[in-house]
């Protein structure tokens, strides 16, 4: 335990690189998720600021949105490139809409960063569930596969191996426990608010992310498709990811964040970093600027895991074809 809280101090403490050049992001064009605060906002600060030919800042809050957009554009004084669109993960239709506009609007797409996620521990729910399961969970990957055929297609037109970035947390590697009431019934548990202990929730989700991911990556080869799906870790940073939190809760990661927390700035960087990682990241848990699947747990990355994995996906599978039937089937066309 001690060596395991060393080694995320000193990892938390690494000055990360910043792989985003005016070069890198020539013509390229980007879409962040929860643009409009946190990551995602010094995400696409960094995207705007090296000139990309377009930058997608997605957010729930119109307003919140231009008037993120406005700072960056006054602080980086380049304008013309960010564009701010509405995505509520709380509502299925405003993913649906917002993926029938990127599949109908954009040419080229280089990366779409999934950042947008809440951390509640109060139950409460939206869709049918309980709200960070939809959120964190079901819309997070409904939006994946709604854009998957396009990033293939665009791969395919252009070459340029577009990116699917899902922020995850390693958090969820604490999840375990709550993982294993569940396991036999991984989705349904989820909604089952005697289940699942709400301290346990968000790290769950981020679990959900993890399992899920990583075989979404097993039915999406690069090879076949072009496109990298990863996960990435940003570390725990100082943003407000935390403001619906029971205090008890706020401040545990207040203090933390006081001791090791990365700054906004910098817990961008391994978004930035997931989002033009080789072909070798596909499927796998990115963190810190490197590829970390050392850090992923074995009953994650093992045997054991990719069925828990296997099992976790067919569950959400089942969701999405609800809510857009025939979706998976064009996801497996490649
Ligand atoms: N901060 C950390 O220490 C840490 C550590 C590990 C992983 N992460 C992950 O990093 C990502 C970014 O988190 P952050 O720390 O930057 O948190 P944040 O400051 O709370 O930002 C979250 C973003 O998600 C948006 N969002 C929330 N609900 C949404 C919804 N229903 N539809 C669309 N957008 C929604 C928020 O919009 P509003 O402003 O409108 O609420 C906000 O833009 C998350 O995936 C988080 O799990 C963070």
């Amino acid at each position: 335990m001690a060596s395991f809280f060393l080694e995320f101090a000193a990892e938390q403490r690494l000055q990360l690189p910043l792989l985003v050049t005016p070069e890198t992001c020539s013509g390229k064009t980007y879409i962040v998720t929860g643009a409009n605060t946190g990551l995602g906002y010094e995400t696409s600060k960094h995207l705007v600021n090296c000139r990309a030919k377009k930058v997608i800042m997605a957010v729930r809050n119109l307003e919140a949105g231009e008037t993120a957009k406005a700072e960056i554009e006054s602080a980086t004084n380049n304008r013309g490139i960010a564009e701010v669109w509405s995505l509520d993960l709380s509502s299925f239709d405003s993913v649906k809409s917002f993926a029938k506009r990127v599949n109908s609007q954009l040419d080229r797409i280089d990366a779409v960063i999934e950042n947008a996620s809440v951390a509640h521990d109060r139950w409460s729910t939206v869709e049918g569930y309980e709200a960070s399961t939809t959120i964190n969970i079901l819309s997070t990957f409904l939006l994946a596969v709604l854009v998957l055929p396009k990033l293939t297609e665009v791969a395919k037109r252009y070459g340029n191996l577009p990116h699917l970035t899902i922020v995850t947390s390693g958090v969820a590697f604490t999840a375990k426990e709550a993982m294993d009431r569940i396991r036999d019934n991984p989705l349904a548990g989820m909604n089952d608010p005697t289940t699942t202990d709400m301290n346990k929730r968000y790290p769950l989700t981020k679990l959900f992310q993890h399992y899920a991911g990583r075989h979404l990556a097993t039915l999406v080869p690069v090879s076949k498709t072009g496109v990298v799906v990863n996960l990435v870790n940003p570390g725990l940073c100082k943003t407000k990811l935390s403001r619906n939190s029971k205090f008890s809760r706020w401040l545990e990661i207040y203090i933390t964040n006081l001791l090791v927390g990365r700054s906004q700035e910098m817990g961008s960087r391994p978004l930035l970093h997931a989002s033009m990682a080789g072909a070798e990241s596909h499927g796998r848990y990115v963190s810190s600027c490197e590829i970390k699947e050392h850090q992923v747990p074995e009953w994650v990355k093992g045997e054991e895991g990719r069925k828990l994995g296997e099992r976790i996906w067919n569950d959400i599978a089942v969701e999405l074809e609800k809510i857009e039937p025939g979706c998976l089937d064009r996801v497996l066309r490649h």
